[in-house]
C-alpha cells in the first residue's frame, strides 16, 4: 500500500498503472474511517482492479460556521483500518496543494444542488463537486465509489459526469447502518449516549413510509407528514427538511412511483445528520433499489 501526499506521484502511479493495463478505482473520501466508508472500499476491491482510496478533508465544502477544524481526523487509524483491504494506494493530498494561492476555479452545480442539503449548507456542493472532478483528474479512474447515504451528493455527481462528459463510471453503495438503523456517519461522534438513542427516529421515519408505500400510498405529501410525524415525536430531534423526491433531478413527486427516494434531515443535539430510503418493491434489496432510482427518472 503506496502512501501518497503529492499531485505528482498520484499521477505517475496511475499513469503507469493504465499503461500495465490495469483497472484503476477511486473511493473518495475525508478520512475518520468507518465501516460505511470501508464498504465503498471492499466493493471497490470486489470489483478487481488498482483501489487507490483518497483521504481528504476538503476545505471548500464547509461554510465558514461548520465544522472544517474540529472535522475528526486520525490518519494512523485510516490507514489501520485500510490495510486488510490492500489498496493499491492511500492518497492523502495537501490542501495547499489541492488550492495553491492564485486557485479560482469552481465547478457550479445546477438545479439538483439548490435544495436540500445545498439550501442548509450553500456552497457545499460547489466544493464537493469541484474536488471530486480534481480527483478525478488527477486518479483517472475507470471507476469511483459512492455512498447512498449522501444521496444528493450522488445525485449532483452524476449531473457532473454526464454533463461535462467525465469517463469514469459512477458506483452507488448501499448505506451501511448500525445495528438500530442508524446511518454511520463520522458526525455520529458528536452526539452524547441519549441524542445518540434519539438519533435512530430517522431511520425509523423512514421506515414509516417505506410501510406506507408498501401499502399502496403513493401521495407524497402524505409519506412527508408520515416522516414529519415520527421525527417530531421525539422530543430530542427537529426535522430541517423531509422531502419525498425524483431520483435524478431531486424533483417533487407528487405521485411517488417506484425509484422515489426519501430525504430526510433533522437537528439532533449538536449534530444535523441526514438520511434517505429509496422506495420500491417490498423485499427488493438495497442494491436492486439503488439501480431501480439509477434507471429511473
Ligand atoms: P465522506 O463523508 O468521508 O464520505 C465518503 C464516502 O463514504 C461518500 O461517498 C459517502 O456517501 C460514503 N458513506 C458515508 N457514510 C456511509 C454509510 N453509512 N454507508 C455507506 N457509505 C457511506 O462524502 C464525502 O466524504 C465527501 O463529500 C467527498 C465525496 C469525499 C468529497 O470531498
Amino acid at each position: 500500500m503506496h502512501f501518497i501526499a503529492s499531485l505528482n506521484d498520484i499521477r505517475s502511479l496511475t499513469r503507469d498503472l493504465h499503461r500495465r493495463g490495469k483497472i484503476v478505482t477511486l473511493v473518495p473520501t475525508m478520512g475518520a474511517l468507518h465501516a460505511g466508508h470501508l464498504s465503498l472500499v471492499r466493493r471497490a476491491k470486489a470489483d478487481g482492479g488498482a483501489v487507490i482510496v483518497s483521504i481528504f478533508v476538503n476545505p471548500a465544502q464547509f461554510g465558514p460556521s461548520e465544522d472544517y477544524a474540529r472535522y475528526p481526523r486520525n490518519l494512523d487509524r485510516d490507514c489501520e483500518a485500510l490495510a486488510p483491504f490492500e489498496p493499491e494506494a492511500v492518497f492523502v493530498p495537501d490542501a495547499s496543494e489541492i488550492y495553491p494561492p492564485g486557485f479560482e476555479t469552481y465547478v457550479t452545480p445546477g438545479k439538483v444542488a439548490e435544495e436540500f442539503e445545498g439550501s442548509v449548507r450553500p456552497g457545499h456542493f460547489r466544493g464537493v463537486a469541484t474536488v471530486v472532478l480534481k480527483l478525478l483528474n488527477l486518479v483517472t479512474p475507470d471507476a469511483a465509489y459512492f455512498g447512498q447515504k449522501d444521496f444528493q451528493q450522488t445525485a449532483v455527481l452524476r449531473r457532473m459526469v454526464a454533463d461535462l462528459d467525465i469517463g469514469t463510471r459512477l458506483v452507488i453503495c448501499p448505506t451501511v447502518r448500525e445495528p438500530d438503523g442508524l446511518a454511520l456517519s463520522s458526525r455520529n461522534a458528536y452526539l452524547d449516549p441519549d441524542d445518540r438513542r434519539a438519533a435512530v427516529v430517522l431511520y425509523r421515519s423512514l421506515c414509516c413510509a417505506r410501510e406506507l408505500f408498501h401499502n399502496g400510498e403513493t401521495n407524497a405529501d402524505t409519506l412527508v407528514a408520515a416522516v414529519r410525524e415520527v421525527v417530531e415525536a421525539e422530543r430530542r430531534a427537529e426535522v430541517v427538511y423531509a422531502t419525498v423526491v425524483k431520483p435524478d433531478a431531486l424533483e417533487p413527486a407528487a405521485r411517488v412511483t417506484p425509484g422515489c427516494v426519501a430525504l430526510v434531515a433533522a437537528r439532533v443535539g449538536p449534530a444535523r445528520l441526514i438520511d434517505n430510503m429509496i422506495l420500491g418493491p417490498a423485499g427488493a434489496s438495497d442494491e436492486e433499489l439503488i439501480q431501480l432510482a439509477l434507471s429511473s427518472s
